[in-house]
């Protein structure tokens, strides 16, 4: 205490008066200059406000768009989804798609068939002149074909990107507006694998897999026709092996489908995995534990190959098998074929146009077993997107929504009873307090006491269990969220940065805000000192999750963030819980100056920082149990004096 000035600083605050200084520069230019240069000329790229002469020169001589850029994503805000719909959308595309695939298919038919007309009319006969027209119009049904092929691939696979594009944007849009409950409950990578691999599998089974199986089926039906009307007895023996290719069929369906199921599941168990153990990489080197997160990451993945070695299994036995039963099929049929030529009931050229047709007539079967794996995914996947798509919406807005205009901020919570979703026990129990409008209120309690959540219900990411929360009069549950949303300024316990520059952050819930706002905002909390001495000042790039600034750094963002949006009503959970007392005693300053016409509930452990506000409430296992000033408190709460005597044991803490 005697020796260092910094020390006494530290331990009691400023009592300096604190005065907001603003350098003349910025009186005139609105920023300061030397913090908004960016190394590699990022300023430059970030301050264009018009376009360059050069560039809309650009712009203006490339050609006109061909392609629509509107992907389909309308019937978004539809709350019931469902995928016929989804798909039914798109069925221009699909049509167009099914009708190439169907070309395709007769093209393919056809082959055996002019081999048939070219063998019996040109060699058996010794026709030159037969065999070369056959041959002839054969190639021209070739070259078609090969047109058709590149454009069925063109178009089907087209079509598949932009639903998978349609479907990601939706379910995207869904998580954004999902309730805050929903992240309590889910992890971050089994979120991840919706949003990737299933949506996946569904483009897939659609892009390759539904045309793909209309066309077998047609295809099937075509060439049993031909064959049957070339030669009942040889389509019979051909018939014969299709007996054991439905039973192998129906045994794989009923074996595979568990184990999609089973490997779909433990892919989502990976991921989340994956990503918990990304997010805490500091806290396993710290404690030495990267052996246990790598044996239990080789679990998880362990736990993954086996489920896909079982269906891998199956496949391997499956699939040959089918090979086998065409093999065998064709050498009955050449059997049969070599008597019934003998007994001239068939000619050279149908048997060879048999054994032709033999191999489409197993192809499609075995590409719609393919595609039935597909499918087999696709609906595990599906009916994973459905269940989040639908997830309900826990604090939906009554209909119609009212649109308050500019609040004032007087709040009051009248009776409010709150559990957790899925918590059996009540975290607040009759919470009762009124706010005046511009009122600084602070909330102390020990831990657990339930601070934290009387602030997110005021921020309305839950609605009460009983009891109301008001602004103005209005309730909550009645006021358009968006309009709401936009006079709340909240800095929440664990304050988020995004990657980006330090405007950016500052300027997250109004990007449109000026630079001179910014810097204004920054300096307004007291940010803008620290700012201007990192590289690029504002144009500063932080890593993620503001990794790269210290904990009291990132809250004066979050700070500043929450000034520039100029909330009526403005939610601090601990914001100023990582500052020294200096620090916070200039944030504390500074924003009850532009605390004017702003209602300020803001949660504080160092009951130092609660003193600051006009009213103090004490609360205790999910209730208020005193209001008042510091003194008031002191003398008529013994709860209150209980705390402040176990805050105020040193001395020096304590101000005069
Ligand atoms: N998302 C959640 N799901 C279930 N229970 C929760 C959740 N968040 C908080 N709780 C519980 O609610 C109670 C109150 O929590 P709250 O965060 O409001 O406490 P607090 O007063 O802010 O505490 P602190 O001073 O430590 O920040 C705690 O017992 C906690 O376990
Ligand atoms: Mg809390």
């Amino acid at each position: 205490m005697a020796a260092s000035p910094l020390y006494r600083r530290l331990l009691a605050g400023t009592d300096e008066d604190i005065d907001i200084e603003v350098p003349e520069d910025v009186r005139s230019a609105g920023i300061t200059e030397q913090a908004w240069q960016a190394d590699g000329g990022k300023r430059k790229q970030l301050a264009i406000m018009e376009t360059p002469k050069e560039m809309a020169a650009g712009i203006a001589a490339l050609p006109p768009a061909r392609d629509r850029a509107e992907v389909d994503t309308v019937g978004d805000d539809d709350p019931h989804f469902s995928f016929r719909r989804f798909v039914w959308r798109h069925r221009t595309a699909l049509g167009l798609g099914l009708f190439l695939v169907l070309l395709d298919a007769v093209a393919t038919a056809a082959g055996p068939y002019f081999s048939r007309e070219g063998i019996d009319n040109g060699v058996l006969n010794g026709s030159g002149a037969a065999l070369m027209l056959s041959a002839g119009v054969f190639f021209a049904v070739v070259l078609g074909d090969l047109a058709v092929s590149v454009a069925m691939t063109l178009v089907n696979g087209r079509t598949g990107e932009r639903l998978l594009m349609a479907l990601k944007v939706r379910v995207f849009k869904r998580l954004l507006r999902l309730p805050v409950s929903f992240y309590d409950r889910e992890m971050v990578g089994q979120v991840m694998t919706r949003m990737t691999t299933d949506t996946d599998s569904f483009s897939s089974l659609l892009q390759n897999g539904l045309l793909q199986a209309a066309a077998s089926v047609l295809t099937f039906t075509g060439v049993l026709v031909a064959m049957g009307v070339m030669n009942i007895e040889l389509t019979g023996v051909a018939a014969l092996v299709l007996i054991p290719f439905v039973l192998a069929t129906t045994v794989f369906r009923r074996l595979a489908r568990g184990s999609y199921v089973q490997a779909r599941e433990r892919i989502s168990d990976v991921n989340a995995g994956l990503q918990e153990s990304l997010s805490g990489v500091r806290e396993s080197q710290a404690f030495g534990q990267q052996g246990r997160r790598h044996s239990e990451f080789k679990r998880l993945t362990r736990g993954y190959l086996d489920a896909r070695m079982k269906s891998q299994r199956l496949i391997s036995a499956y699939f040959p098998f089918l090979e086998f039963l065409s093999d065998l099929g064709a050498a009955l049929v050449l059997g049969a074929g070599y008597f019934l030529i003998g007994r001239n009931e068939l000619t050279p050229g149908e048997l060879i146009a048999f054994v032709l047709y033999l191999g489409l007539f197993f192809s499609p079967i075995q590409q719609l077993s393919g595609v039935f794996d597909d499918w087999q995914q696709a609906r595990v996947s599906m009916q994973r997107i459905n269940d989040l798509l639908a997830e309900p919406d826990l604090t939906p807005t009554a209909a119609p929504a009212i649109h308050p205009g500019r609040l004032t901020g007087r709040i009051v919570l009248g009776d409010l009873w709150f559990r957790y979703p899925g918590v059996d026990t009540d975290v607040l129990r009759g919470v009762d307090l009124a706010v005046e409008a511009g009122e600084t209120v602070a909330l102390i309690g020990e831990t657990g006491a339930g601070k934290s959540t009387v602030v997110k219900m005021l921020a309305r990411f839950y609605d009460p269990d009983r009891g109301s929360v008001t602004i103005d009069g209005f309730d909550l549950r009645k006021l358009d969220p968006q309009e709401f949303r936009r006079q709340l300024g909240y800095v929440p316990q664990e304050a988020f940065l995004f990657p980006g520059t330090i405007r950016d952050n500052i300027a997250y819930g109004r990007p449109e805000a000026t630079d001179a706002e910014v810097e204004a905002a920054a300096r307004a909390i007291g940010a803008h000192e620290f700012v201007a001495k990192l590289p690029g000042g504002y144009l500063h790039e932080i890593g993620e999750r503001g990794g790269s600034l210290s904990a009291g750094q990132r809250q004066l963002l979050c700070l500043a963030r929450a000034q520039l949006v100029d909330p009526v009503l403005l939610l601090l959970d601990e914001a100023t819980a990582n500052l020294d007392l200096a620090t916070e005693s200039v944030v504390s300053a500074a924003m009850s100056t532009l605390a004017e016409g702003r209602t300020t509930i803001l949660v504080a452990h160092r009951l130092q920082t609660a003193r600051a506000a006009d009213r103090i409430v004490v609360m205790d296992a999910g209730r208020v149990v005193a209001v008042g000033t510091h003194e008031q408190l002191l003398a008529d709460s013994d709860h209150y004096a209980r705390l402040w005597q176990a805050f105020a044991v040193t001395p020096a803490s304590r101000p005069a």
